[in-house]
């Protein structure tokens, strides 16, 4: 689960993209873990070992994410797969009428621009390659409606979905 607890919901390192990077390590892929937990980014890079680093990238900024992109490049020569997972959730049990503009910024920011922008700079060195796997996580709530998230959260994961299929649609002739 997204954690929640004491207003820190969106704090907390592991979860889903530790999984997917321990996965892919063990299955023999060079690992570049993001995150804006140093510590917890870095433990885990230290755990996998020597095929595997932490670089710092917080989403929403555009520079952070180049600088990952460009990084991977000068480190492992190519990059075969992005996963954009970063995510956070809207305040617990917010509705409609209590929303905030800077909670939907900050939501939307994460979850939605941050992937958007790394599907952008992946797409960037995939291209020439003519080949590559941009991955998103989205939400079970674009099929469910009502109890799983907020309004903000809701909005960034439908975002999420159809960021992925106009880019299958915009990227597969690159193969
Ligand atoms: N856990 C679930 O039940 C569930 C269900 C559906 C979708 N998801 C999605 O899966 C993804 C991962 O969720 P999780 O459950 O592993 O949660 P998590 O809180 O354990 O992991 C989210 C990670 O995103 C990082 N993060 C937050 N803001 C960031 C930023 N600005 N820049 C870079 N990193 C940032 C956090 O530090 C954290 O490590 C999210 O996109 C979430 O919306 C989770």
């Amino acid at each position: 689960m997204v954690s929640r607890e004491s207003g820190d919901y969106n704090r907390r390192g592991s979860g889903i993209g530790a999984s997917t990077a321990c996965l892919f390590h063990e299955n023999g892929a060079k690992v570049v873990i993001a995150d804006i937990q140093d510590n917890k980014g870095e433990a885990l890079a230290r755990k996998l070992g020597e095929s595997a680093c932490y670089i710092h990238c917080d989403v929403t900024n555009e520079d952070d994410i180049r600088n990952l992109t460009d990084a991977t490049i000068s480190k492992c020569g190519k990059l075969d797969v992005m996963h954009n997972n970063a995510g956070i959730l809207d305040r617990t049990l917010s509705t409609i009428l209590d929303i905030t503009k800077s909670e939907i910024d900050q939501v939307i920011g994460v979850n939605l621009v941050g992937a958007l922008l790394g599907a952008k700079h992946a797409a960037r060195v995939m291209a020439p390659q003519r080949k590559g796997y941009i991955l998103f996580t989205a939400s079970a709530c674009t099929a469910i409606a009502g109890l799983l998230s907020g309004n903000a959260y809701a909005v960034s994961k439908y975002g999420v979905l159809g960021v992925t299929k106009n880019l299958a649609a915009e990227l597969g002739r690159y193969g």
